[in-house]
C-alpha cells in the first residue's frame, strides 16, 4: 500500500541519478555566541564526509582610505559592511560543485589580504558561519538548514574582550566603545530579528554537546538518503521535521 502523500515521497529515477547537491548549512549568532566553535565540533564529527567552511567575514569590504582614518567610526556590524553579492557568488559556485577562491581577512588592518586567497573545494556539506547570513533572503534561501547559536550578551562581551584584546590586536577602551556604538545595536537590529528564520536554535554554543549530536544526526540521515534512494530506488523516504 501506498504512503500517506503527505508524510512520503518517492524518489524519481531522475532523482536518485542526478548529481548529489552539497548539503548547506547556515550558522548565525551573535558576535563570540560560539558560531565557530559549534561548526568546529559538526564538522570533526562529520569526519566521514568532504565538509567545508566558509565564513562571512571573508566578505568583509575594503575600507576606502578616509574610512580606515575614521576606523571607529566604521559599523562593522551592519550588513552593508559586506560584499554579499561576492558571498552569493561564492557558495552558488560551491553548491554547482565548482572551487571557489575564497578572501583572507585580515582583522588587525582591517582589509583583506591583496593577494592571497583560500581555495575552497567541492565537497558535500557547505557551513557559512557569520553574524549575518541570515539578513539576505537570497543567501537564506541557498540554506538546506539555519542554525542561530543563541548565546547570553554577558558570555559574548566578555569572550569578546578577551578574543579582540589578545587576537585581534584591539585595547579594552576601543573594544568597549565598539561594542556600545555599534555591535550591541547592530544585534538588536539585524541579528536578532533573523534568529525567526532559524530551523534549530542551539542554547550555550559549544557547550551543548546533545543539540551538536542531534544535528550531526540529521545530517547524516540526510546525506545518507541519497545514497540509500541510489541502492534501493523503490524505497519510500520519509520527511521529517526536525526540531529542539
Ligand atoms: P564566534 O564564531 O561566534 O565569534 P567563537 O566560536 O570564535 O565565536 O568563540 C569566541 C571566543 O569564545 C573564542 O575565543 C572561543 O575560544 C571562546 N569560546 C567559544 N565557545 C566557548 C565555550 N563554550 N566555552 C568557553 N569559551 C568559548
Ligand atoms: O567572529 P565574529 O562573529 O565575532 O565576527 C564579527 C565581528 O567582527 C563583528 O561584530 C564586528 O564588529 C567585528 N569586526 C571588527 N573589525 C573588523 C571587522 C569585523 O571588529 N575589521
Amino acid at each position: 500500500s501506498s504512503p500517506p502523500a503527505s508524510s512520503a515521497t518517492a524518489p524519481s529515477v531522475a532523482d536518485v541519478n542526478a548529481p548529489k547537491q552539497p548539503f548547506v548549512i547556515g550558522v548565525s549568532g551573535g558576535t563570540a555566541s560560539g558560531k565557530t566553535t559549534v561548526c568546529d565540533m559538526i564538522i570533526q564529527q562529520l569526519h566521514d564526509h568532504r565538509v567545508v567552511l566558509v565564513n562571512q567575514d571573508s566578505f568583509y569590504r575594503g575600507l576606502t582610505p578616509e574610512e580606515s582614518e575614521r576606523v571607529h567610526e566604521y559599523n562593522f556590524d551592519h550588513p552593508d559592511a559586506f560584499d554579499t553579492e561576492q558571498l552569493l557568488d561564492c557558495i552558488k559556485t560551491l553548491k554547482s560543485g565548482q572551487p571557489y577562491q575564497v578572501p583572507i581577512y585580515d582583522f588587525k588592518k582591517h582589509r583583506r589580504c591583496s593577494d592571497s586567497f583560500r581555495l575552497v573545494n567541492a565537497s558535500d556539506v557547505i557551513i557559512l558561519e557569520g553574524i549575518l547570513v541570515f539578513h539576505d533572503q537570497r543567501v537564506r534561501s541557498l540554506m538546506n538548514m539555519k542554525i542561530f547559536v543563541d548565546t547570553d550578551a554577558d558570555v559574548r562581551l566578555a569572550r569578546r574582550i578577551r578574543r579582540d584584546t589578545v587576537e585581534r590586536g584591539r585595547d579594552l577602551d576601543s573594544v568597549l566603545e565598539q561594542y556600545a556604538k555599534f555591535v550591541k545595536p547592530a544585534f538588536d537590529d539585524f541579528v536578532l530579528p533573523s534568529k525567526k528564520y532559524a530551523d534549530v536554535i542551539i542554547p550555550r554554543g559549544g557547550d551543548n554537546h546533545v543539540a551538536i549530536d542531534l544535528i550531526v544526526q540529521h545530517i547524516h540521515t540526510k546525506l545518507g538518503q541519497h545514497d540509500l534512494c541510489k541502492i534501493y530506488p523503490n524505497v519510500y523516504v520519509i520527511q521529517s521535521t526536525f526540531q529542539i
